[in-house]
């Protein structure tokens, strides 16, 4: 069945049409025309893969990737990363003109180091061969290389294959320093290899989350704050755009003085916004990143912090301070309707919503559309060549 793509969904997707009914297809881009396969058929839509392309979009570029038409990682390196900016902000821009009345122009800071940026991997493996799997499928994609993974990252997996490693999952993450923290997790037997620790500078391995060499964390550096990051805390995985949008933060909150900061993972945006006046409360569910982000007040040498370990919505409303700001950064699936309640029957001036889902942003900012007036929308590409973009929005009530 042949179908020619005319524009892109919000996931980035081929957007074309059979006998009227739309299509999305994955990894096309306007201007190709292609033969494809349904893959899920629903009353209002089919979903189909591409078996051939007709005729390629002037616009598409060779992916540089090896794996990309199986692995689902880099959704956009079909196309230049000039235009997986243009595509990215043209769908913030709708979002917001169409759900929020927000007609301003969107801004996307772009990425300098738009390949290699990742300090963060999780990679399967299944009978000794290393990889991800293929999207919506457990089809292992071995890989030797991931292109968006820092070198430090790439150097490790070169040389896994010291490890007799036959089945399980791998997490390594890597820092600024290159140093590397992993966890494997297997039932195989692993054993601590002098060469491999004399080729890479490991700085903790862990089985199963138990540490069995070094340390269960490394440090981050961002803006000069220093921080401590547990195996299982979350940290921004992009130094160089996580640098960006926290002055961009930062410079939105500068004048204010008592910040809620609500999914505070290791305290991060908080200490970036330390002052001497200021006083932060954290809210965050994971313990080890409760922990780090205590550790890291003291590291900073940042009074006036307090941290609380839960879910936020179960703990906001028991919160016995007023804020002048709220940020919160949650993950994909948003605010808990409980907590947007409770963030607007505290009125704080200001209300900052750092989001890596437009969909669930856009939902939720819908609430605060009566008592908040959006002020402005940035776009961070923390995730190039994938359909993902962060987005912050700043709020001040009407
Ligand atoms: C996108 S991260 C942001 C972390 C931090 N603001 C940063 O910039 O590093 C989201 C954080 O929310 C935490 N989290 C997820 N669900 C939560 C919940 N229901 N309550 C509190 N924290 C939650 C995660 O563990 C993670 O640390």
């Amino acid at each position: 069945m042949e179908v020619v793509i005319e524009k892109l969904d919000h996931q980035f997707r081929g957007i074309g049409y059979i006998n009227g009914k739309v299509i999305f297809v994955t990894k096309t881009m306007p201007g190709d025309k292609c033969e494809i396969e349904i893959t899920k058929e629903k009353k209002n839509y089919f979903e189909g893969k591409v078996l051939r392309y007709i005729k390629f979009s002037e616009k598409r570029i060779l992916p540089s990737c090896p794996y990309s038409s199986f692995c689902g990682g880099c959704d956009l390196d079909h196309m230049s990363y000039e235009d997986s900016l243009f595509f990215k902000k043209k769908m913030l821009e709708e979002l917001f003109s169409k759900n929020l009345n927000y007609f301003e122009s969107i801004f996307i800071e772009s990425c300098e180091k738009s390949w290699f940026y990742r300090n963060k991997l999780h990679l399967k493996v299944v009978e000794g061969k290393v990889g991800f799997y293929e999207s919506k499928t457990h089809r292992l994609v071995e890989i030797k290389e991931c292109k968006i993974a820092k070198h430090s990252l790439n150097a490790v997996l070169k040389d896994f294959s010291m490890y007799s490693f036959s089945n399980g999952e791998i997490m390594i993450r890597t820092n600024d320093n290159d140093e590397i923290l992993m966890d494997l997790i297997t039932e195989d037997k692993i054993e601590i290899l002098k060469d491999f620790l004399s080729k890479h500078k490991i700085v903790g391995i862990l089985k199963n989350h138990k540490c069995i060499y070094g340390k269960p964390f490394l440090f981050e550096r961002r803006n000069g704050v220093l921080y401590q990051v547990s195996f299982d805390s979350f940290f921004q995985i992009n130094e160089e755009m996580s640098k960006k949008m926290f002055c961009f933060i930062k410079n939105v909150l500068k004048n204010f003085e008592k910040i809620l900061d609500l999914y505070c993972g290791v305290g991060t945006l908080g200490l970036q916004l330390y002052k001497e006046k200021v006083l932060v409360t954290g809210i965050e569910i994971v313990p080890n990143a409760i922990l780090n982000a205590i550790k890291n007040a003291k590291l900073n040498h940042a009074k006036n912090f307090q941290f609380h370990l839960g879910k936020v919505e179960d703990i906001i409303s028991k919160i016995p301070y007023s804020f002048d700001a709220i940020i919160v950064d949650p993950p994909r699936n948003g605010l808990d309707p409980k907590t947007r309640d409770v963030i607007l029957k505290m009125k704080p001036e200001k209300f900052v919503y750092v989001s890596c889902n437009p969909m669930t942003l856009i939902r939720d900012l819908k609430e605060f559309e009566d008592d908040y007036r959006i002020e402005s929308v940035q776009g961070f590409d923390m995730f190039p060549y994938t359909k993902h973009v962060e987005c912050v929005c700043v709020m001040s009530r009407r």
